[in-house]
């Protein structure tokens, strides 16, 4: 892994794949273990959660469903704070249990607004799970169930992240090279 320029920004190197697989694979196993008997409806958030859930249901053993859902609230490396409506949700999620699976919880606004937003629709349970979180950047109380990794407030791409569209196709993840910052 070396520096790697994404759009107009350079990258340096932050996690290499089999750490990040590492952490999936002990997630999906804490998944199967509290879920696996439920038939839990996961609710990836698309665009960033795409890859990190195909990785996540190869390892989960069990019946489950699977249902893309979409609602942004970021551009650029700065999170704009403001958070659309929840797109795609085709499943009817009364009863279900449901884990809604994230590629990162920054301020957790995005996360507040996705839990506020199902709970309306009388889920059995409300799972959260996500790649990564940033502690040091949330601005609301969300509970996390389920967490990968734990990182500092820098801004990071790969493994489905972007910045600004760009890098979600990186197998590593990267952080904004130091003079970028
Ligand atoms: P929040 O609402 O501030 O928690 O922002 C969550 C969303 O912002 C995530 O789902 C990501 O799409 C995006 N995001 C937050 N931090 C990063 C980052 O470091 N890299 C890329 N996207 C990020
Ligand atoms: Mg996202």
């Amino acid at each position: 892994m070396t520096k790697v320029i994404v759009k107009d920004k350079a990258f340096v190197p932050f996690l290499p794949e089999a750490a990040v697989q590492k952490e999936v694979a002990r997630v999906a196993r804490e998944l199967t273990r509290d879920l696996g008997d439920k038939s839990p409806l996961f609710l990836p958030v698309l665009n960033g959660a795409f890859m990190f859930t195909a990785d996540l249901l190869r390892h989960f053993e069990g019946a489950c469903e699977v249902c893309f859902i979409k609602l942004a609230s970021y551009a650029g490396t700065q999170s704009t704070g403001a958070v659309r409506e929840v797109i795609g949700l085709a499943a009817d999620i009364t009863g279900r249990h449901v884990v809604i699976v994230e590629d990162i919880v920054d301020s957790g606004l995005t996360m507040a607004h996705t839990i506020a937003t199902l709970r309306k629709h009388n889920p059995a349970s409300i799972s959260v799970c996500t790649l990564m979180l940033k502690p040091a950047a949330l601005h609301v109380e969300v509970p996390i169930d389920y967490c990968c990794m734990e990182i500092p407030n820098d801004f990071i791409v790969g493994y489905g992240l972007d910045y600004d569209g760009f890098g979600r196709n990186l197998r590593e993840i990267y952080v904004l090279a130091p003079q970028e910052a």
